[in-house]
């Protein structure tokens, strides 16, 4: 029952489960357990420079031969720095000052976005997989990810989206419920209010496409893989579950918080990076609510977020730092990914078989 389809035979993987790409928070550790154990391991390398994402893929490969999805961010490179940012920084020099942390800096697009020698990386390494986060790169270097052979994915927040992703050639699209942790894909605007969870979105984009669809957000056990292959889903990509993972580059603050996760403890903020992301509420989120919309733009803001980590106590990283998580934290479960891959197999398949099985 377990669905074998054109997409997880173009991934090359037994079950449909990717492991979602976590930038900073995965490593070749974790998604070359992920691939091992039959799912699709990712590495995201929106923050990484090139040099560090060419040798994760190769520790990838070198503990792995089977696929692996190199993710990458393709968001517009920000604009107009210093006068966007003005306002933020005088609200939180009050932090800084309680820190000793000195003047808040000058906001900075501190990586950037997907570009030329991306490319050169992709034909030099080759990885089987390709998948963009904010939308794609523009044409030309679309077509050399192409040439390269890669299958090629993309999030998508809203049906429009979905379609101009389709439009434009991907392979796959990855339906990114709003219960999604992490950064929103959103790439045409929509306020994260507007936007749908999961349960509405997925149908709807699967009748609006006719390329395979993977599923993401609030995905955690047998329960929901089940349900989301019921709504039309080829795959589901999880993210949030596996950041508990021993494999997973997680700060101890954060992994506690996601220990002690509950459904309404989240909410999408643009106050860390300047683009909407879903974590766990904490000191400094609180804080600064009001003035979320004064966020220098992505990624520009994590200049000015950051350093608040240098002036905090171990005990109270939680509090400043980004506790990304999606909605289904309380389902996540801490052991070793290769383990949480078979759980979750096993999970799926008895939901499958039961609903298969149910009388009324
Ligand atoms: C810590 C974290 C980091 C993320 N970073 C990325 C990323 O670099 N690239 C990407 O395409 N998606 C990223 N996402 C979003 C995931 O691809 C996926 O949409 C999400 O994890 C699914 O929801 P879930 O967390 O409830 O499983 C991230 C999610 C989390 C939790």
């Amino acid at each position: 029952m377990w669905p074998e389809n054109e997409l997880t035979a173009r991934l090359g993987i037994d079950v449909a489960i990717i492991q979602a790409p976590m930038a900073g928070a995965n490593t070749p550790a974790l998604s070359a357990a992920v691939s091992n154990g039959g799912g699709l391991g990712s590495l995201g390398f929106g923050t990484s420079s090139i040099e560090d994402a060419s040798r994760q893929i190769s520790e990838h490969t070198h503990a792995s031969n089977r696929s692996l999805n190199a993710n990458f961010f393709c968001h517009d490179e920000p604009q107009g720095i210093e006068d966007g940012s003005a306002e933020m920084r005088k609200q939180l020099q009050p932090w800084y000052d309680e820190l000793n942390l000195g003047p808040v800096p000058e906001a900075r697009a501190v990586f950037s976005t997907f570009g030329p020698g991306h490319v050169e990386m992709l034909q030099a390494l080759q990885p089987k997989i390709v998948s963009f986060h904010f939308g794609l790169p523009e044409q030309g270097l679309f077509d050399a990810v192409r040439d390269t052979g890669a299958y090629i994915l993309s999030s998508a927040t809203t049906v429009s989206e979905a379609r101009w992703l389709e439009a434009r050639g991907v392979d796959a699209i990855i339906a990114q419920g709003l219960e999604a942790g992490g950064h929103r894909g959103t790439f045409q605007g929509a306020d994260p209010s507007t936007q749908p969870g999961l349960f509405a979105l997925l149908p709807q984009i699967t009748s609006a496409v006719k390329v395979p669809v993977i599923a993401a957000g609030g995905i955690a056990d047998g329960r929901t893989i089940a349900a989301a292959l019921a709504l039309g889903a080829s795959a589901v990509q999880i993210g949030t579950a596996f950041l508990r993972c021993p494999e997973a580059n997680v700060h101890p603050a954060h992994r506690k918080a996601l220990a002690e996760a509950r459904d309404d403890q989240t909410r999408t903020t643009k106050l860390f990076s300047g683009k909407p992301a879903r974590g766990l509420r904490n000191k400094y989120m609180d804080t600064f609510e009001a003035s979320e919309d004064l966020a220098s733009p992505f990624p520009s803001q994590l200049a000015l977020t950051v350093p608040l980590r240098k002036g905090v106590s171990e005990d109270e990283m939680g509090d400043v730092i980004t506790l990304w998580s999606g909605q289904s934290a309380a389902l996540s479960r801490e052991m070793p990914a290769a383990e949480l891959l078979n759980i979750l197999v096993e999970e799926t398949e008895d939901q499958l078989n039961r609903l298969a099985n149910r009388r009324k």
